[in-house]
């Protein structure tokens, strides 16, 4: 049984100092990708369905995916997780399906267009928490809203984030509301606003810290060293997919993602989860594109997806062990999700307090 809540695998990253990357996919070769790459480096996994995801591939077939990884590498602690969770429903439908962690991402309302404001964002996520922890599920919380800080412009390019423009104080979290706001909600992790944005283009030049804010993450860390920290819109944007991208007929304009080098040291200062899902996009479809150019007539899909499995399980590798998180899945132990459900029930689990699970 290797399915592990987001709580345990974050406090075990917390202890030992390392970040998790969570990767979102919709079918079978980016799951497939990701759990090699994993096993190639024995890291932990967290794996996220956005709702788009949930209504591509469907629950069924999702929830069937993730029963049969759980089966073929029965080593690696496997953590299920719903992406921006808009609603109630739509975070319990995803524990019901086997999620073992949900996102309830209030800093939008339900449409999940238009920027919320503190005391419903407050509600609606200790709601969610209250429940899923009844049965041990984790929750992960936002505050501050996720937006470009160079123009102010939300991620409509993901169909998820406020259209239009906001300003800089919405788009950046401020640390001393995030303190009230975790021990209102007692989430078990904090996806915060620090200039980064869904999609592939975040920045249109290297980010300085005027347009990433990663000095809030520093704040945040002092003010809350036990929060586990949640980094959103975390592609790096690898100049060498966009490369092969555009050599194959691809127009990516001239873009920036969040340097590598800066997640690490987010990593240093609590962020444990950090989201990506452009990357694997671009590696893929650049792999897609290379194989189309190099061999015009060909036409089986097995021929354009194993190479593009090959360079998602590449990225996955190469962001296991920047993070820290490759060593690890060999040192931690599951807990059940029913044992779990215990832990909060004592109040063994306030986020507030320093809990390490006994791995
Ligand atoms: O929330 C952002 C993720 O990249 C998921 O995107 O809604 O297109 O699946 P998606
Ligand atoms: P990217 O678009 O940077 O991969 O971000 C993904 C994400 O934050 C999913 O929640
Ligand atoms: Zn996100």
């Amino acid at each position: 049984m290797a399915r592990i809540t987001l709580r345990q695998l974050l406090d075990h990253a917390g202890e030992f100092g390392y970040g998790v990357p969570a990767f979102n996919i919709n079918n079978m070769e980016q799951a497939l990708a990701i759990m090699e790459a994993a096993r190639d480096v024995d890291a932990p996994v967290i794996l996220q369905a956005s709702r788009g995801a949930r209504s591509y591939a469907g629950d069924i077939m999702l929830g069937r995916i993730i029963d049969a990884l759980e089966e073929m590498f029965p080593a690696i602690p496997l953590c299920m997780h719903q992406d921006h969770g808009n609603n109630v429903a739509t975070c319990l439908s995803a524990i019901q399906h086997g999620y073992t962690s949900v996102m309830m991402d209030g800093s939008l309302k339900e449409d999940a267009k238009t920027p919320s404001d503190y005391d419903y964002n407050v509600a609606i996520t200790s709601d969610v928490a209250r429940l899923a922890h009844f049965v041990g599920a984790s929750v992960e919380g936002e505050i501050g809203v996720l937006g470009s800080l160079e123009t102010g412009e939300g991620d409509a390019e993901d169909g998820h984030g406020f259209e239009g423009r906001l300003e800089r104080h919405m788009l950046v979290t401020d640390p001393e509301e995030a303190a009230r706001f975790v021990a209102a909600t007692k989430v078990d992790a904090l996806a915060v606003a620090i200039g980064t944005s869904h999609g592939a283009y975040k920045f249109t030049r290297e980010p300085s810290g005027e347009i990433l804010a990663m000095d809030i993450i520093e704040k945040l860390h002092e003010l809350l060293p036990n929060t586990h920290l949640v980094m959103h819109g975390s592609s790096s944007v690898p100049k060498e997919w966009q490369d092969v991208f555009n050599a194959n007929g691809g127009q990516m304009r001239a873009t920036w993602g969040v340097p590598v080098e800066e997640i690490v040291r987010g990593i240093r200062h609590g962020v444990r989860k950090v989201n990506i899902d452009t990357d694997l996009r671009l590696a893929a479809t650049a792999a897609f594109r290379k194989v189309g150019a190099t061999d015009p007539a060909e036409f089986d899909p097995r021929k354009f997806l194993k190479p593009a499995i090959e360079a998602m399980r590449k990225v996955c590798r190469e962001r296991f062990e920047a993070f820290g998180t490759a060593g690890n899945a060999s040192r931690i132990k599951v807990i059940p999700m029913s044992e779990m459900a215990k832990r909060y029930a004592s109040g063994a689990l306030d986020p507030r307090t320093a809990t390490q699970i006994a791995a």
